[in-house]
């Protein structure tokens, strides 16, 4: 009888429900869209300051240990970038709009975010070629994306747990940013100098398109994978029936 109890008590344990704020849209809601533009709405407020329980870290700010800018040199750049204890600065604040989903033998969910100013600020080292022009420096940077509408695109495949359930691993986390304006700031551009830093800083700004058009690659690869790592927390932990009932 007691060896009864302990099992059940363990089997109550082991299956994660929806972290509590969060809510539930049935996969035959009619209105499932709608559900999921004001859950995932919702969520923001609890992810904004993390969920401990689940291994989730606040996403206000959103952190990055380390990211290396890896893409690859275009016409108008060609760049090597490292940015280190950077964080994303306004992500909380999005609204949800857009969203759709798909169930049928992959999972699928795409939305659309909009955040009137979202900043990634942290320390920057960078040496190469911008505009055709040299450029160089290490500091203190703060790109300010303005009016941002980002698309988000999910998909992931769905996989037995150990406990026989079903959940879903997402694999792709496409994010698409669509700023209407940028502003840069970097410190301590060329060693310090005052005159070319301002001047290049200027220059940046003016063209901040042009710029911004062969940094997004790399930008959208690191986001998305930091969102991808962020979802699957939550979806590795609570079976797919207990996120969408049927
Ligand atoms: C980053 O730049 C934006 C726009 O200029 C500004 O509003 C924000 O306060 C700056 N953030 C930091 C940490 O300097
Ligand atoms: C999830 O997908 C990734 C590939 O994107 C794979 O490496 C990983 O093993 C998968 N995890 C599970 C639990 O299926």
């Amino acid at each position: 009888m007691k060896f009864l109890v302990l099992l059940c008590l363990i089997s109550i344990v082991e299956v994660k429900e929806l972290p509590s704020g969060f809510e539930k849209c049935h996969q035959s809601d009619p209105k499932i869209n709608s559900c999921l533009n004001i859950a995932i709405q919702n969520s923001l407020k609890i992810l904004k300051l993390g969920i401990p329980s689940f291994n989730i870290p606040p996403i206000e700010p959103l952190k990055f240990d380390y990211i290396a800018d890896d893409s690859s040199p275009s016409s108008t750049m060609s760049l090597n970038s490292v940015f280190k204890n950077a964080e994303l600065q306004g992500l909380a604040d999005s609204k949800i709009h857009k969203t759709t989903t798909r169930f049928k033998n992959k999972f699928g969910l795409k939305s659309e975010s909009f955040t009137k100013k979202l900043d990634f600020v942290g320390q920057y080292s960078m040496t190469g070629q911008i505009l055709i022009l040299p450029i160089r420096g290490e500091g203190f940077m703060n790109i300010s994306l303005n009016e941002l509408t980002t698309k988000h695109e999910l998909t992931g495949d769905f996989y037995k747990g150990s406990d026989g359930q079903s959940y879903i691993n997402i694999t792709n986390y496409r994010v698409k940013l669509l700023p209407k304006l940028v502003i840069f700031r970097f410190d301590n551009l060329f060693n310090g100098d005052k005159t070319l830093g301002t001047t290049m800083n200027n220059l940046l700004n003016d063209n901040w398109e042009i710029v911004f058009e062969s940094l997004i690659p790399g930008y959208e690869k690191n986001f998305g994978d930091k969102f991808k790592e962020i979802a699957n927390r939550l979806f590795s932990q609570v079976p797919f029936e207990l996120i969408f009932p049927k």
